[in-house]
């Protein structure tokens, strides 16, 4: 078992979606190891999504990100984060297939709806990002 990082964005917060999207991943295998709700600053998002900061979408991203609350939450699965990845869908919901939280609940390629991960070492950055080691369940117990 392994763990990544998924954010419900702020249009599925807004929307009223999020417990419809935490059940849609349990139910798809995943297993809740942490969760809460924040409200990212500018500066927070900014560093979140670093890696973007050259591309044109930059300064809209990190406006959406910081226009309301969102739900970090670590999951758990066999191979997390390429699972996550195929249960969220592609980036833009037109693209995403048949019964992906995406197609689902994504309003557009820039307000659609979940975060995850895209590598084993991002989500390790990124669960530290929002969660203490003690914030996480371990199965370990
Ligand atoms: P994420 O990082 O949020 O899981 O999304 P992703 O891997 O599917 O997509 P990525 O290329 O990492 O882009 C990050 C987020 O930036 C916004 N975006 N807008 N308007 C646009 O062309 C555009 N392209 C990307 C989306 O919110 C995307 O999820
Ligand atoms: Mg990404």
């Amino acid at each position: 078992m392994s763990l990544t990082l998924a954010i419900i964005k702020p249009d599925a917060v807004a929307a009223g979606n999020a417990g419809r999207i935490v059940a849609h991943l349990e139910q798809g295998g995943f297993t809740l190891r942490a969760i809460r709700m924040t409200r990212l600053t500018e500066a927070q998002a900014g560093e979140f999504y670093a890696v973007h900061r050259e591309r044109p979408f930059y300064g809209e991203l990190v406006e959406f990100m910081t226009s309301g609350p969102c739900i970090p939450m670590v999951l758990e699965a066999a191979d997390a984060v390429p699972a996550l990845r195929e249960a969220i869908g592609s980036t833009d919901p037109a693209e995403a297939a048949e019964g992906t939280v995406r197609k689902l609940y994504a309003e557009s390629k820039g307000r659609n709806a979940i975060h995850a991960s895209d590598s084993d070492e991002n989500a390790a950055r990124e669960i530290s990002f929002f969660f203490s080691e003690s914030d996480r369940i371990s199965t370990a117990g």
